[in-house]
Formats: C-alpha cells, sequence, structure tokens
C-alpha cells in the first residue's frame, strides 16, 4: 500500500493525488495495529462515525471539499491509539495527546505520504501551537500542529462531535465549547469558526443508529 508522494499545495483545494487506500485496505490496517479486538472495535467504529459526522457537513453545508480524501482521513486519522494501549488493555490516557504524531509515524512506516499522514498529526483539539507544548511539557516534539487544508480542518472539527469514552458518546457544538474554555477562551472561539464554516451537525439519528448518547 505505499503511495507515492506528491507536490501538495496546503492552500489548495485542488489536489492532485496518485490513487487513495481503498476502505478494505485501511480496514486492514487497522486490523494489523490494533492489539485486540476491543481496541479495533472502539478505534474503527469512532472514525467510521467521524466520517459519518464528515459526510453529513459536506451535503448539509455544500463543502467544497474532497470527499474521498475526508472520508479516508477520517478512516485513518486515530490509528495512532493503537499504540496507546497499555499491556493490560487499558489506554495510557497521561499519553494520549501522543495518539496523533504516533500515528503520523505509523501511517509514514507504512509508506503513506506526507498528504494522509497530516491527518493523525493535524486533528488533535482545534490544533496545537509549539509553545504550548513546551510550556505545559507536553510529551510530543515541540511544533505547530493545525489542520491546514479543508479536508485536514473538517476531519479534525468532525472528530470533535464524537468520543471515544466508555461508552463512547456524541458531543454537541456547545459541549465541546464549554470544554475547550479550560484550555483558554481562544480555543473555544477558533471551534466556533469552525462551526460557522462548516455547519453544525445533527446528533440525534447518529446516536440512535449507535445507541450512543448525546452530552
Ligand atoms: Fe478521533
Amino acid at each position: 500500500m505505499r503511495l507515492q508522494s506528491h507536490p501538495f499545495p496546503v492552500s489548495d483545494t485542488i489536489i492532485y493525488m496518485n490513487a487513495l487506500p481503498t476502505y478494505e485496505e485501511i480496514v486492514s490496517l487497522h486490523k494489523k495495529h490494533a492489539p485486540s479486538q476491543a481496541a479495533f472495535d472502539l478505534v474503527f467504529t469512532h472514525c467510521q462515525i467521524v466520517w459519518e459526522l464528515a459526510e453529513q457537513l459536506i451535503q448539509k453545508s455544500s463543502l467544497s471539499v474532497n470527499s474521498e480524501l475526508v472520508k479516508v482521513g477520517c478512516l485513518l486519522h486515530d490509528i495512532g491509539v493503537y499504540r496507546l494501549y497499555l499491556p493490560d488493555g487499558e489506554i495510557d490516557h497521561a499519553n494520549y495527546i501522543k495518539h496523533g504524531t504516533e500515528g503520523y509515524t505509523l501511517l509514514k512506516e507504512e509508506g503513506f505520504d506526507e498528504l494522509l499522514s497530516r491527518f493523525a498529526s493535524c486533528h488533535t483539539g482545534v490544533g496545537l501551537t509549539k509553545d504550548e507544548i513546551e510550556e505545559e511539557d507536553l510529551p510530543i516534539p515541540p511544533a505547530d500542529y493545525f489542520a491546514e487544508t479543508p479536508e485536514e480542518q473538517l476531519v479534525m472539527y468532525a472528530d470533535k462531535f464524537h468520543t471515544k469514552t466508555t461508552p463512547p458518546k456524541f458531543m454537541t457544538a456547545d459541549t465541546y465549547a464549554e470544554k475547550q474554555k479550560k484550555f483558554g477562551e481562544e480555543k473555544a472561539e477558533r471551534f466556533r469558526q469552525f462551526q460557522k464554516r462548516f455547519g453544525t451537525p445533527n446528533l440525534q439519528a447518529l446516536a440512535e443508529k449507535y445507541g450512543s448518547e448525546i452530552i
């Protein structure tokens, strides 16, 4: 599943790509890296839900994005979580912030290019700055991690509406914005800017489909 690298105009919605991995190839990749069936079920289902949220927003808000690329980005974005499972089957929550960069490394090791690997490294919160990482001594290489292309931004945004808690839950825009305030008002404001641009997904039907609560 090796993809050739190619020139990637970050600010341009027209993306020149070689073949994207198929749905089946992505499922196989998840199964290869998941330490257990339970881990696969949790992480892959979440990725699938993030795609369903993004797909809904693409249609509802008539977004001008490459939807096939968004789908692949959604399905791959959390693959690094598998590297944070402890031997007892629990996720290492203390180091959870690493799952984006771990995913980026995993995807690069699997031969994916920058275009696809970045979906993992730039989806955490509404973005992380080098200063924050240094000030808070976070366990990831100090750098700015921001979703830049419309496709990266939509994957990052859609991810905010579903959480892999036990049991997993859907989260409204208001709940997410409120939670962000503890990291600073500017984080909540940044989220609201994305909400204006991409719209607000209807969570009800998805919550019923997956039997999950909305908080
Ligand atoms: Fe996620």
